[in-house]
């Protein structure tokens, strides 16, 4: 994870801003705000919220714009893994290295506390003190957080993905599936924080989308490849835990060299994405190469 700039520091700002969050809830009920501490404070790498201070340092935006929509894109991130991890769903016992929230606490407090934590994202960005010149946009980011977390993107691609279970898929079908259960967060990420940006062009939002379109297909698509080659200890969930869900994946369907070449080819193509961008992108080009040389 060193080989990120930053990424230790962004790691600890959003970790203190979300704190906060949950600081501020009254307290109805103990047992609920823990389970929402537990599915959004304890580990992970914050890679959506990395990718939209990374993107908001290469375009000028204020930092504190950004903790926004990091915390926001962080939440509903959260809350998909604790209702991915139900039995309903992929049924695992472990997430970042601990018991899963339906483990450590109980399939209600999961759901609830996922509830919640999709809640508080809206919530975040709703009351955030954005600065003067961002203020008149905060609508256009709800409407961008919703697209990407609801029924056309994050939760119409779970939607997807369990429908695909146990089934053969065609790759552009699994490429859909991918691109909205976790291309769209990922999307996003950068496209809310590009928004923070006074100014851009609307030639080099486009550039912008096409670069986190890719990113975002391409941290699936490694997502699934580790899920093979990394370890429990490593990984922090499961090792095999698609296979033995028969699960459609790029693995699945291309072999695991096929997934690889897969990978780095979005990589290249993200990085000529960026190539036109008349901005300092390194960051956002170090990004790609770290999504796709993960082994966690
Ligand atoms: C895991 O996400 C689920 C996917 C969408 C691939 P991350 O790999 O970002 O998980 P954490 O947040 O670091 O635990
Ligand atoms: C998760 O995909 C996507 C979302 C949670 C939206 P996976 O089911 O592959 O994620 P892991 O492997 O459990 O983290
Ligand atoms: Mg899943
Ligand atoms: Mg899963
Ligand atoms: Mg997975």
């Amino acid at each position: 994870m060193s080989t990120l700039a930053n990424h230790q520091q962004y790691q600890q700002r959003i970790n203190d801003f979300l704190a906060a969050q949950l600081d501020k809830l009254s307290v109805n009920d103990e047992k609920l705000l823990e389970a929402m501490r537990y599915g959004l404070l304890i580990g992970g790498k914050r890679m959506r919220p990395y990718l939209a201070y990374i993107t908001g340092e290469s375009l000028g935006a204020a930092q504190t714009d950004i903790d926004a929509i990091a915390g926001a894109l962080e939440c509903i991130h959260a809350y998909s893994l604790l209702h991915d991890d139900l039995p309903a769903m992929d049924d695992d016992d472990l997430r970042r290295g601990k018991p899963t929230c339906h483990k450590a606490f109980d399939e209600a407090s999961a759901i609830l506390a996922g509830d919640a934590l999709q809640t508080l994202a809206f919530d975040i960005l709703a009351n955030h003190q954005f600065s003067d010149k961002i203020q008149p946009k905060q609508i256009i980011l709800i409407q961008q957080l919703i697209s990407a977390s609801g029924y056309q993107g994050m939760c119409g691609g779970q939607a997807l993905d369990l429908s695909a279970t146990d089934k053969t898929i065609d790759l552009a079908q699994l490429e859909k599936l991918h691109s909205l259960k976790t291309g769209a967060l990922l999307e996003a990420s950068v496209l809310m924080a590009a928004e923070c940006a006074s100014q851009i062009s609307s030639q080099d939002k486009q550039a912008l989308k096409k670069y986190a379109q890719l990113v975002g297909l391409a941290y699936q698509v490694q997502d699934d490849i580790i899920d093979i080659t990394s370890s429990e200890e490593e990984l922090g969930k499961p090792k095999g835990s698609d296979l033995a869900a028969n699960k459609s994946t790029y693995p699945a369907l291309l072999g695991l060299q096929g997934a690889q070449e897969k990978a780095e080819n979005l990589f290249q193509q993200a990085l000529q994405a960026l190539a036109s961008l008349p901005y300092n992108t390194q960051s956002l080009a170090d990004f790609a190469t770290f999504i796709v040389k993960r082994s966690h």
